[in-house]
């Protein structure tokens, strides 16, 4: 709550729809977001994974530990904390993003954030869906990066970056060269379609009487829906 206070009060001419809530508060958003440290990140999501079904869900926790001067990856079951969260919570859609943004950057909504975030997921529907709230914040670029494969190598990453930071007494963010801006920006433009047409059949979805029917979607909506992207039909 006094979160919440500082911050309507910091950002008092901006008209900010938050509020404080717990855990299962907090669950009942649309779309989820985990910021633990990285060994409370799968017992907070498995703890209202009832309210996670069928939800996008994007973890941004790295495991991490620091080792005088060093900052060290840790490898958690399943590779990532992403991939762990995706498993305990099976019906959620997880991404894995925002690992590498300052958090007093993120948390500075006067200064646009030069950064790139890099998403990856097995569901084409929460890459969309991060894409586009990573895309409302200026002069950050979201990246589609992948399967959540990709989240080992994306959240052990950090601990670079957290090095570098160290050593230059700095707070570094990553911005990738070569990738042009025009399919960036189709690709924001397509995920920003997506998430309105997700929303709608969302709210089509909310109103069907049958739940039967309403459970079988969701099961449909949690599977695997990215497609691999060289894949040849059989
Ligand atoms: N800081 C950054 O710049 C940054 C950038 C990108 C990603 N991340 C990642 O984001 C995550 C959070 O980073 P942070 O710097 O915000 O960490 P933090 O301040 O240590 O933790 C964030 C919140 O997590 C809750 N928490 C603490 N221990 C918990 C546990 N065992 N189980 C469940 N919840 C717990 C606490 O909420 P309550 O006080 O309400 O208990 C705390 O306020 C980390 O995994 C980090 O790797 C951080």
């Amino acid at each position: 709550m006094e979160t919440v206070d500082n911050l309507l009060e910091r950002w008092s001419g901006r008209e900010l729809a938050i509020g404080a809530a717990d855990n299962a508060g907090a669950a009942s958003a649309d779309v989820v977001v985990i910021a633990t440290p990285w060994d409370g990140a799968t017992q907070t999501a498995g703890s209202v994974a009832d309210k996670l079904r069928g939800k996008v869900v994007v973890s941004m926790a790295n495991a991490l530990t620091r080792i005088g001067k060093e900052f060290q990856p840790l490898v958690p079951p399943r590779g990532s904390v992403a991939a762990s969260v995706q498993a305990e919570v099976p019906d959620c859609l997880v991404a894995a993003a925002l690992h590498h943004v300052p958090a007093k950057e993120l948390g500075d909504l006067t200064e646009p954030i030069e950064s790139d975030v890099l998403i990856c997921s097995d569901h084409r529907s929460a890459v969309e869906i991060t894409n586009e709230i990573v895309g409302k914040i200026p002069n950050m670029r979201p990246l589609d990066a992948g399967e959540l494969a990709m989240a080992t190598p994306i959240e052990s990453f950090t601990a670079v970056l957290l090095q570098l930071n160290l050593h230059y007494k700095t707070r570094v963010a990553v911005k990738l060269t070569g990738i042009p801006e025009a399919k960036i920006a189709a690709e924001r433009a397509a995920s920003a379609a997506a998430a309105r047409n997700a929303a709608a059949s969302a709210a089509g979805a909310g109103a069907a009487k049958d739940g039967a029917a309403k459970s079988d979607g969701k099961a449909k909506s949690a599977a695997n829906d990215r497609q691999p992207k060289d894949a040849t039909p059989a």
